[in-house]
């Protein structure tokens, strides 16, 4: 882990991560960790931007940490560039030391949302105990807010197998503003054009069809078996994800609220 700090770009993630908006509306108040769970597809991101200006927590996305290191030519990225262009999984030991990296950034006190971790079962043992070490414990202090132990929400997204095909062959974003469109589903006004600044958008390099299939692939096989681990502890809450944008978001809005008032009732 050492000399991890090259990994992490300006104490942030890239596009997608950015710091929680200010007037988001509870950002006073302790969030705790989110996890969102789901296939390639199954629009992590698209949420993990709700999560972050509706909560003021920031999104951790390993898959846009992986990629800005790539685009940026780090070890890392040297490392992680053919593995993830064949839709393979990077492996877990390269992926813990920039995740404590970024976990350990001050912006992650009150909570934040991780999108596309953890992704075997190894990673979530791996995140327990990370988190019973160094964010809830940090402090010494069981009475501190910041101290208090309370485990994860992990919100699983369920999509159909042909509705993730859709979403993926028609995904584009914008490389200026890191918005997210569908020429199937969300098409902006003008093709291939972002709505906000005009810029030209981008197929992201994993989105081919051969690609998708590994990705695909990669996730029944590897991540789905961390579904079964939070499940067992009880923590696993599923959520219809084949449904509009705006609906999907009031269902894990609801399911965080909840997790909320649980924890002020002593979790
Ligand atoms: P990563 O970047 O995490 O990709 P992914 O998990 O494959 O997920 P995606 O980003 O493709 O989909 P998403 O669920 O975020 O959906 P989105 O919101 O974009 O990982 C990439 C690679 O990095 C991996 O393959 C692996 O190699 C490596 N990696 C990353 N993390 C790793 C880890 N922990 N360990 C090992 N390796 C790791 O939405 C998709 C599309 O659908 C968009 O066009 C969107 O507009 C649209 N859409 C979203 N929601 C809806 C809706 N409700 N209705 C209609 N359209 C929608």
């Amino acid at each position: 882990m050492l000399g991890a700090e090259r990994y992490i770009r300006d104490g942030n993630t890239g596009k997608r991560s950015s710091m929680a908006n200010e007037s988001a509306n509870d950002t006073a108040q302790m969030i705790g960790p989110v996890i969102l769970l789901g296939p390639p597809g199954a629009g992590k991101g698209t949420q993990s931007r709700k999560i972050v200006d509706q909560y003021g927590i920031p999104q951790i996305s390993t898959g846009d940490l992986l990629r800005d290191n790539v685009s940026r030519g780090t070890e890392l990225g040297l490392e992680a560039k053919a593995i993830m262009a064949r839709g393979e999984l990077v492996p877990d030991e390269l992926m813990y030391g920039i995740v404590a990296l970024r976990l350990r950034e001050c912006d992650c006190e009150r909570g934040f949302v991780l999108d596309g971790f953890p992704r075997t079962p190894a990673q979530a043992g791996w995140l327990d105990a990370f988190l019973e070490k160094e964010v809830f414990d940090k402090s010494g202090n069981p009475k501190n807010l910041a101290a208090e132990k309370c485990p994860p929400v992990v919100i699983q997204l369920l999509v159909d197998y042909n509705q993730l095909l859709l979403r993926l062959t028609g995904r584009r974003s914008c490389p200026t503003c890191g918005r997210l469109y569908n020429i199937h589903l969300q098409p902006p006004r003008v093709d291939e054009l972002c709505d906000l600044d005009g810029s030209k958008l981008v197929i992201r390099d994993d989105d081919r069809r051969e690609v998708i299939a590994e990705r695909l692939e990669a996730y029944e096989t590897q991540t789905k078996p961390v579904a079964d681990y939070y499940r067992l502890q009880r923590r696993l809450v599923a959520v219809n994800a084949d449904r509009p944008v705006a609906d999907v978001t009031a269902q894990i809005f609801s399911v965080i609220d909840r997790h909320k008032q649980d924890r002020n009732h002593g979790c």
